[in-house]
Protein backbone atom coordinates (compact mmCIF):
# COMPACT_ATOMS: atom_id res chain seq x y z
CA UNK A 1 0.00 0.00 0.00
CA UNK A 2 2.68 1.97 0.45
CA UNK A 3 4.20 1.85 -2.41
CA UNK A 4 1.31 3.74 -3.99
CA UNK A 5 2.02 7.11 -1.84
CA UNK A 6 4.26 9.95 -3.50
CA UNK A 7 4.89 11.54 -0.19
CA UNK A 8 3.63 11.49 3.66
CA UNK A 9 1.57 15.09 3.85
CA UNK A 10 0.44 14.79 7.51
CA UNK A 11 2.44 12.29 9.62
CA UNK A 12 0.89 10.28 12.85
CA UNK A 13 2.68 12.46 14.84
CA UNK A 14 1.22 15.63 14.00
CA UNK A 15 -2.15 13.84 13.43
CA UNK A 16 -2.31 12.93 16.70
CA UNK A 17 -1.09 16.35 18.16
CA UNK A 18 -3.63 18.12 16.67
CA UNK A 19 -6.36 15.66 17.25
CA UNK A 20 -5.73 16.51 20.84
CA UNK A 21 -5.68 20.02 20.56
CA UNK A 22 -9.11 19.93 19.17
CA UNK A 23 -10.52 17.50 21.67
CA UNK A 24 -9.03 19.96 24.15
CA UNK A 25 -10.72 23.02 22.81
CA UNK A 26 -14.07 21.10 22.14
CA UNK A 27 -13.77 20.53 25.96
CA UNK A 28 -12.95 23.46 27.18
CA UNK A 29 -15.89 25.20 24.41
CA UNK A 30 -18.42 22.55 25.97
CA UNK A 31 -18.37 22.24 29.48
CA UNK A 32 -21.10 21.04 30.96
CA UNK A 33 -22.97 21.09 27.54
CA UNK A 34 -23.52 17.57 26.92
CA UNK A 35 -22.55 17.77 23.29
CA UNK A 36 -23.85 14.76 20.50
CA UNK A 37 -20.78 14.11 17.97
CA UNK A 38 -22.11 13.17 14.87
CA UNK A 39 -19.54 11.11 12.50
CA UNK A 40 -20.63 11.53 8.95
CA UNK A 41 -19.39 8.07 7.74
CA UNK A 42 -17.18 7.01 6.07
CA UNK A 43 -14.36 8.87 5.71
CA UNK A 44 -14.28 10.40 9.40
CA UNK A 45 -14.80 6.88 11.29
CA UNK A 46 -10.91 7.05 12.04
CA UNK A 47 -10.90 10.66 13.18
CA UNK A 48 -14.08 10.65 15.14
CA UNK A 49 -12.38 7.92 16.82
CA UNK A 50 -9.25 9.45 18.11
CA UNK A 51 -11.06 12.75 18.55
CA UNK A 52 -13.96 11.16 21.10
CA UNK A 53 -11.33 9.99 23.14
CA UNK A 54 -9.11 13.35 22.95
CA UNK A 55 -12.54 14.64 24.71
CA UNK A 56 -12.66 14.66 28.49
CA UNK A 57 -16.27 16.04 29.15
CA UNK A 58 -19.34 13.85 28.63
CA UNK A 59 -21.03 13.30 25.48
CA UNK A 60 -22.44 11.07 23.33
CA UNK A 61 -21.81 9.80 19.60
CA UNK A 62 -23.83 8.80 16.68
CA UNK A 63 -23.46 8.62 12.93
CA UNK A 64 -25.02 9.43 9.50
CA UNK A 65 -24.30 8.46 6.11
CA UNK A 66 -25.04 10.81 3.42
CA UNK A 67 -24.88 10.27 -0.59
CA UNK A 68 -25.03 12.89 -3.23
CA UNK A 69 -27.46 13.36 -5.71
CA UNK A 70 -25.99 13.55 -9.48
CA UNK A 71 -22.30 13.37 -10.16
CA UNK A 72 -19.10 15.34 -10.10
CA UNK A 73 -19.56 19.05 -10.33
CA UNK A 74 -22.54 18.99 -12.09
CA UNK A 75 -24.30 17.89 -8.91
CA UNK A 76 -27.36 20.20 -7.67
CA UNK A 77 -25.29 19.55 -4.16
CA UNK A 78 -28.44 17.77 -3.07
CA UNK A 79 -27.73 15.43 -0.35
CA UNK A 80 -29.57 12.44 0.73
CA UNK A 81 -29.74 11.12 4.13
CA UNK A 82 -29.14 7.25 3.68
CA UNK A 83 -28.63 6.59 7.42
CA UNK A 84 -29.81 9.56 9.63
CA UNK A 85 -28.79 9.43 13.86
CA UNK A 86 -31.08 8.10 16.51
CA UNK A 87 -33.24 10.32 18.49
CA UNK A 88 -34.14 13.41 19.10
CA UNK A 89 -31.70 16.63 18.77
CA UNK A 90 -34.31 18.85 20.21
CA UNK A 91 -31.82 21.62 22.78
CA UNK A 92 -28.98 19.56 22.40
CA UNK A 93 -25.88 20.83 20.69
CA UNK A 94 -24.89 19.15 18.06
CA UNK A 95 -21.12 18.66 16.46
CA UNK A 96 -20.49 17.54 12.82
CA UNK A 97 -17.28 15.57 12.47
CA UNK A 98 -15.90 15.24 8.90
CA UNK A 99 -12.94 14.11 7.31
CA UNK A 100 -12.55 16.40 4.54
CA UNK A 101 -14.54 19.96 3.58
CA UNK A 102 -13.72 20.30 -0.73
CA UNK A 103 -16.54 21.98 -2.72
CA UNK A 104 -18.81 22.61 0.43
CA UNK A 105 -21.98 21.31 -1.50
CA UNK A 106 -21.99 17.93 1.00
CA UNK A 107 -21.63 20.17 4.29
CA UNK A 108 -23.70 23.60 3.28
CA UNK A 109 -26.85 20.92 2.19
CA UNK A 110 -26.53 18.68 5.61
CA UNK A 111 -25.88 21.45 8.25
CA UNK A 112 -29.20 23.60 6.61
CA UNK A 113 -31.28 20.38 6.60
CA UNK A 114 -30.14 19.74 10.40
CA UNK A 115 -30.94 23.69 11.78
CA UNK A 116 -34.55 22.63 10.95
CA UNK A 117 -34.89 20.27 13.53
CA UNK A 118 -34.54 22.09 16.77
CA UNK A 119 -31.01 21.55 17.66
CA UNK A 120 -29.57 24.10 20.70
CA UNK A 121 -26.80 24.95 18.29
CA UNK A 122 -24.67 22.87 15.27
CA UNK A 123 -20.85 23.54 14.96
CA UNK A 124 -18.60 21.76 12.18
CA UNK A 125 -15.60 20.04 12.88
CA UNK A 126 -13.52 18.93 9.69
CA UNK A 127 -9.59 17.30 9.64
CA UNK A 128 -9.23 18.65 6.36
CA UNK A 129 -10.03 21.58 4.49
CA UNK A 130 -9.05 22.29 0.81
CA UNK A 131 -10.79 26.12 0.43
CA UNK A 132 -8.91 26.10 -3.61
CA UNK A 133 -12.02 23.96 -4.06
CA UNK A 134 -14.50 25.23 -2.26
CA UNK A 135 -18.03 26.26 -4.63
CA UNK A 136 -20.39 27.14 -1.93
CA UNK A 137 -19.80 28.51 1.78
CA UNK A 138 -19.59 26.37 4.74
CA UNK A 139 -18.52 27.56 7.92
CA UNK A 140 -16.53 25.84 10.60
CA UNK A 141 -15.94 26.02 13.29
CA UNK A 142 -13.13 23.66 14.34
CA UNK A 143 -10.23 22.60 11.69
CA UNK A 144 -7.67 20.23 11.55
CA UNK A 145 -5.35 21.39 8.61
CA UNK A 146 -5.64 22.75 5.56
CA UNK A 147 -4.18 20.86 2.43
CA UNK A 148 -3.70 21.81 -1.03
CA UNK A 149 -5.87 20.73 -4.04
CA UNK A 150 -3.90 17.34 -4.68
CA UNK A 151 -4.94 13.35 -4.37
CA UNK A 152 -4.72 12.49 -0.79
CA UNK A 153 -5.59 9.26 0.90
CA UNK A 154 -5.52 8.30 4.17
CA UNK A 155 -6.87 8.52 8.01
CA UNK A 156 -10.03 7.40 6.90
CA UNK A 157 -9.93 9.35 2.67
CA UNK A 158 -10.15 6.63 0.09
CA UNK A 159 -9.23 6.10 -3.49
CA UNK A 160 -12.00 3.84 -4.94
CA UNK A 161 -12.63 2.57 -1.05
CA UNK A 162 -9.14 2.25 -0.50
CA UNK A 163 -6.35 3.14 1.54
CA UNK A 164 -8.55 4.44 4.76
CA UNK A 165 -6.61 1.89 6.61
CA UNK A 166 -3.31 4.12 6.47
CA UNK A 167 -2.67 5.59 9.93
CA UNK A 168 -1.38 9.00 7.68
CA UNK A 169 -2.16 11.66 4.93
CA UNK A 170 0.15 10.90 1.59
CA UNK A 171 -0.39 11.79 -1.70
CA UNK A 172 -1.27 9.27 -4.36
CA UNK A 173 0.96 8.58 -7.04
CA UNK A 174 -0.84 9.67 -10.09
CA UNK A 175 -0.08 6.22 -11.54
CA UNK A 176 -2.76 4.98 -9.49
CA UNK A 177 -5.11 7.23 -10.02
CA UNK A 178 -4.55 7.25 -14.14
CA UNK A 179 -2.78 10.47 -15.19
C1 LIG B 1 -16.33 13.18 1.24
C2 LIG B 1 -16.28 13.84 2.61
C3 LIG B 1 -17.45 14.76 2.58
C4 LIG B 1 -17.55 15.15 1.13
C5 LIG B 1 -16.90 16.48 0.96
O1 LIG B 1 -17.17 12.08 1.31
O2 LIG B 1 -16.37 12.90 3.64
O3 LIG B 1 -18.64 14.13 2.99
O4 LIG B 1 -16.85 14.18 0.37
O5 LIG B 1 -17.00 16.89 -0.36
P1 LIG B 1 -17.74 18.24 -0.77
O6 LIG B 1 -17.23 19.31 0.14
O7 LIG B 1 -17.29 18.43 -2.21
O8 LIG B 1 -19.20 18.02 -0.65
P2 LIG B 1 -17.25 10.98 0.17
O9 LIG B 1 -18.43 11.27 -0.71
O10 LIG B 1 -15.92 10.83 -0.52
O11 LIG B 1 -17.62 9.65 0.98
P3 LIG B 1 -16.78 8.87 2.11
O12 LIG B 1 -16.81 9.73 3.36
O13 LIG B 1 -17.55 7.60 2.26
O14 LIG B 1 -15.37 8.66 1.60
Amino acid sequence: MTKDIERVLLSQEEIAAKVAEIGAQISRDYEGKDPIIVSILRGSFIFMADLVRAITIPCTVDFMSVSSYGSGTSSSGEVRIVKDFEGSVEGRHLIIVEDILDSGRTLNYLMKTLKTRGAASIALCTFLDKPDRRVVPVEVAYKGFTVPDSFIVGYGLDYDQKYRNLPYVGVLKPSIYGE
